[in-house]
């Protein structure tokens, strides 16, 4: 069942993180939903502009549709991830998103404010929430490429200002973590004491921690000893990390590169055993079974498991009242 993401937020804040995760294909569309409800898990759907582009956004909304007359028990929001004013508004006026992500972190604060005013006015008018970014992440998104030395942190007191004049109902902010596979360099891990700053001046108001993959060690081994090229100091966010985040107001988290990596490694170890397969099945087979198990272990590092009972009663009492 698709739900609103302000009611995800609301049945999480302080207690877990709900897990966003991108979404370009069936067989990503299958592991996240098998996983979810194996993990009893609620979630969100992330879909990049990328994905609209590579699937298209008829077929993407045809795959989530089916995965959800075929798995009745999944609640879950869809998302636009790092959306533009224009794709926003595509997606507000399709009436199939539960949110839109505004990403105008690249502008100067005052356009920043204005751009993602002008999304929340649309948004809110049609009953969507907003998702906007503000501090610089370092790793490439799809339009901007910041090095790790430039990435900022988010400044709390612009964060509340930001917050204030924006509308915004939650809001990226910029923690330590980046996008990719490359986040950390030497020993780095998020910077609470930034959350909780954040969190002082902006109590009860969901924070979203983009770049959250953990680009596990033995997960990058077994893509080189397979022929992979992946730099093997590659290192993200100990998930370890996500559950000393969920009570400073961190409730949403996004990974999508350690689902890439699950696929990689299925597919360069299924041809490396049978180089004579040619049977896409095959491998799709072990891939959708790996990532349901994937998403299963991350729903418990961000305390989501078992939280599905909990979500659909609150969800049920709401539209009782
Ligand atoms: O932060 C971006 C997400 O990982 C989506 O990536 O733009 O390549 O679909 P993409
Ligand atoms: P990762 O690259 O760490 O998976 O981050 C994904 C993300 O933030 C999508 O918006
Ligand atoms: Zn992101």
């Amino acid at each position: 069942m698709i739900v609103t993401t302000a009611d995800l937020f609301k049945s999480a804040y302080g207690k877990f993180a709900v897990g966003a995760y991108n979404i370009n294909n069936m067989e990503q569309a299958l592991g996240l939903f098998k996983g979810h409800i194996e993990a009893q898990a609620p979630f969100i759907i992330q879909i990049s502009k990328g994905a609209r582009k590579y699937a298209g956004v008829k077929m993407l909304e045809a795959i989530i549709r089916a995965c959800d007359e075929e798995f009745p028990e999944a609640i879950y929001a869809v998302h636009l991830d790092h959306g533009d004013e224009k794709t926003c508004y595509e997606c507000i006026d399709s009436g199939f998103y539960s949110s839109v992500m505004i990403d105008a972190s690249h502008e100067p604060f005052d356009e920043n404010v204005a751009i993602t005013r002008r999304v929340v006015e649309r948004a809110h008018a049609k009953g969507l929430s907003v998702e906007s970014e503000m501090g610089m992440l370092g790793g490439v998104e799809e339009h901007v490429s910041v090095d790790e030395k430039h990435a900022m942190l988010t400044d709390p007191d612009e964060a509340k200002a930001f917050v204030e004049q924006s509308g915004c109902d939650s809001l990226a902010v910029a923690i330590g973590t980046s996008h990719g596979a490359y986040k950390f360099s030497g020993n780095q891990s998020l910077h609470f004491d930034r959350i909780a700053e954040i969190q002082k001046r902006l109590p009860g108001f969901p924070l979203v921690m983009h770049g959250s993959s953990s680009v596990p060690k033995d997960e990058v081994a077994r893509i080189n000893l397979c022929g992979g090229q992946l730099d093997p100091s590659a290192r993200g966010v100990d998930a370890s990390e996500f559950a000393k985040a969920v009570p400073l107001g961190v409730t949403k988290v996004n990974i999508d590169t350690d689902g890439r990596l699950v696929w990689t490694r299925v597919h360069r170890e299924h041809f490396q055993n049978y180089p004579a397969n040619f049977d896409f099945r095959k491998p799709g087979e072990g891939y959708i079974k790996a990532y349901a198990d994937f998403i299963v272990e991350k729903s418990k590092a961000l305390l989501s498991a078992g939280t599905l009972p909990q979500v659909q009663s609150a969800l049920t009492l709401a539209s009782a009242a």
